[in-house]
């Protein structure tokens, strides 16, 4: 079912989150295609994170409907759970287990049985280029090492969608594109969705296919990036899409 090329990895209607007195999703509606690479940007306190929250089923819907690989978020959470890959904002590899003991750790928890746990445990630190450093402790790692890791431990149970929080936040240039590089890698050749947030237009611009720019929890343009530029004007940036549609500055938006 997930092969099919017009079948939607997510659909979202109406969706809202309220925290207390404050509504920090408010109504949206988007759909994501399988095998897309969809970023959601925007600036801080828009919404992206606890869209992203609802839609893994770690945060409560307050009304409006959400479905993930075809299943309800609200009425099959862990169908939902069974069928996603989610790299958090936060660090969540542990720092004095090795390479492999989080990869095992992570696999026990998805549930996998022992012949096929060792054979996708080799699988993805081959495909991740992690096997020589299986054995050293997390906290001997660079941080795009430990990124790299966790995007490993999310594709243990070969989700067909993958979500990521902010993944390149704080490495180097170097890192950043060599985790743009796998992230293609899953999407081209294992047809991956992938739903991704960042700060970083460069990195909206080279690997997604469509962009959704958050704003006081809403969406205010939706497109792909050449497009969204090209209605910006004939010489835009994403820059300016971004601040045409937010009033913000990439600068003040990203502490
Ligand atoms: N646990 C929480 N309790 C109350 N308000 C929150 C909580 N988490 C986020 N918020 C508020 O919700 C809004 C959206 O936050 P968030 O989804 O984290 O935005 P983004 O990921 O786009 O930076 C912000 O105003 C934020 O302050
Ligand atoms: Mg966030």
């Amino acid at each position: 079912m997930h092969s099919l090329p017009d079948f939607h990895v997510i659909k979202v209607k109406e969706l809202c989150h309220r925290y207390a007195s404050r509504l920090a999703v408010d109504h949206l509606s988007f759909q994501i295609k399988a095998g897309t690479i969809f970023g959601l940007i925007g600036p801080n306190g828009a919404g992206k994170s606890t869209t992203i929250k609802m839609l893994t089923t770690l945060l409560p819907i307050t009304s409006g409907l959400a479905q993930v690989n075809g299943f309800d978020v609200s009425l099959q959470p862990q169908k939902v759970r069974q069928t996603i890959g989610y790299v958090p904002q936060q660090l969540s590899a542990n720092g004095e287990l090795t390479g492999y003991e989080n990869l095992l750790l992570s696999a026990k928890l998805y549930g996998l049985l022992k012949p096929e746990r060792t054979e996708r445990i080799e699988e993805v630190l081959h495909f991740m280029q992690l096997y020589a450093f299986k054995d050293q402790l997390v906290s001997s790692y660079s941080g795009g090492m430990a990124r790299t890791l966790e995007i490993g431990q999310a594709l243990l149970h070969r989700p067909p969608l993958l979500f990521l929080d902010e993944p390149t936040v704080g490495l180097d240039p170097f890192a950043r594109k060599t985790i743009w590089r796998y992230l293609k890698k899953l999407n081209e050749q294992k047809g991956m969705a992938i739903l991704i947030t960042t700060h970083d237009m460069e990195e909206a611009e080279t690997l997604c296919d469509q962009l959704a720019l958050f704003h006081n929890g809403q969406i205010v343009a939706m497109d792909s990036p050449s497009n969204l530029k090209a209605k910006a004007g004939s010489k835009a940036t994403l820059d300016d899409v971004f601040i045409l549609h937010t009033g913000n500055s990439l600068k003040e938006g990203q502490f």
